[in-house]
């Protein structure tokens, strides 16, 4: 029994939808199983209720084989890395108490370094270290999805927006291949031990070259624009997020335009197959045009 901790995410539902077309059984918990994917309704088991809740977690583990797990985005957290732990600690008690045998989560690229940034993800690998569970950390750049977050600007001024230098060549990788890999992972019953696996998408892109595939794909001029840290860091924060949540993201950017992402090395098995420019034909322009 594989369980799906996030099934209605970006990932978890990709990765649902992957895992039952291999016929494979599946338990997942969630908050409210009506939001669900349609052909996942009535073909897995569910247990109802938040990752927050030990009761739930342990109940979910039970007889669990592997277990996939993130800790859900949320900006308007007033403490990232406290809330981080909110969500670690039921798991790491029930991987505990249900004898789990393998975990696959997910976590930032370069965040096995150590850097300010990535309080969050030492004290997440902390609890997660000490229960002793097989785990991979499937650790990955910024999504293409992110982009979808700008889809306002791309539509009405033709510009997208960081604070990170439009000539950096970084990866980036879809949430379809994040969940391929977590597939495969979970499938795979023959790994232990505790490590990482990069995923990385196809190619080191610069967001002067995305906006260059953005455009051809769309068919009108779309630029990137480099914007100082501080007025991105009001931007998010004019949109909902906390002080806290946005200082915590603005963090990570800064430290990704300074090499953050560069330093895992490129390999075939961290390569994963969807291009930017499928990814904008098959999802940023539709979002475009709607
Ligand atoms: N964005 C990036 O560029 C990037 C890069 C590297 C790593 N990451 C990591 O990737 C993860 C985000 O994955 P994603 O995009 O798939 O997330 P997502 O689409 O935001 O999905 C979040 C999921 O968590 C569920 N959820 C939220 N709160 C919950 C709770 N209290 N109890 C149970 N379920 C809860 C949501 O379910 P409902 O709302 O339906 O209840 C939903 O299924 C984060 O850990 C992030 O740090 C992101």
């Amino acid at each position: 029994m594989i369980v799906v901790c996030t099934p209605t995410g970006q990932i978890g539902s990709r990765l649902l939808a992957n895992l039952l077309a291999r016929d494979t059984p599946v338990r997942v918990i969630a908050r409210d199983p009506a939001r669900l994917a349609p052909p996942a309704q009535g073909r897995v088991e569910v247990v109802t209720g938040s990752l927050t809740d030990l009761d739930v977690v342990t109940k979910a583990l039970d007889g669990a084989d592997s277990v996939f797990w993130l800790v859900p985005p949320d900006p308007t957290s007033t403490d990232p890395v406290e809330r981080a732990l909110d969500f670690a600690r039921p798991l790491c008690e029930a991987i505990t108490r249900q004898d789990v045998r393998r975990l696959v989560y997910v976590g930032g690229l370069g965040h096995k370094e150590v850097t300010d940034t990535d309080s969050m993800g030492r004290a997440m690998t902390e609890l997660i270290d000490k229960t002793g569970v097989n785990y991979r950390t499937l650790r990955m750049p910024a999504f293409m999805e992110n982009l979808l977050w700008q889809v306002q600007p791309i539509k009405y001024q033709g510009t997208f927006f960081y604070p990170i230098s439009g000539d950096r060549k970084l990866p980036t990788c879809s949430t379809r291949d994040v969940a391929a890999v977590a597939a495969d992972v979970l499938l795979d019953s023959s790994w232990t031990g505790q490590d990482y696996i990069p995923v990385l998408g196809p190619e080191d892109l610069s967001y002067n070259d995305e906006a260059a595939i953005m455009s051809e794909v769309l068919g009108r001029p779309v630029r990137y624009q480099q914007v100082p840290a501080d007025a991105y860091k009001a931007s998010l924060i004019q949109n909902g997020q906390t002080e806290a949540a946005a200082q915590w993201l603005v963090n990570l950017l800064t430290a990704i335009d300074r090499g953050l992402y560069n330093a895992e090395p490129r390999t075939p098995q961290a390569t994963t197959p969807t291009t930017f420019r499928q990814w904008c034909e098959e999802e940023l322009k539709p979002a475009v045009l709607a």
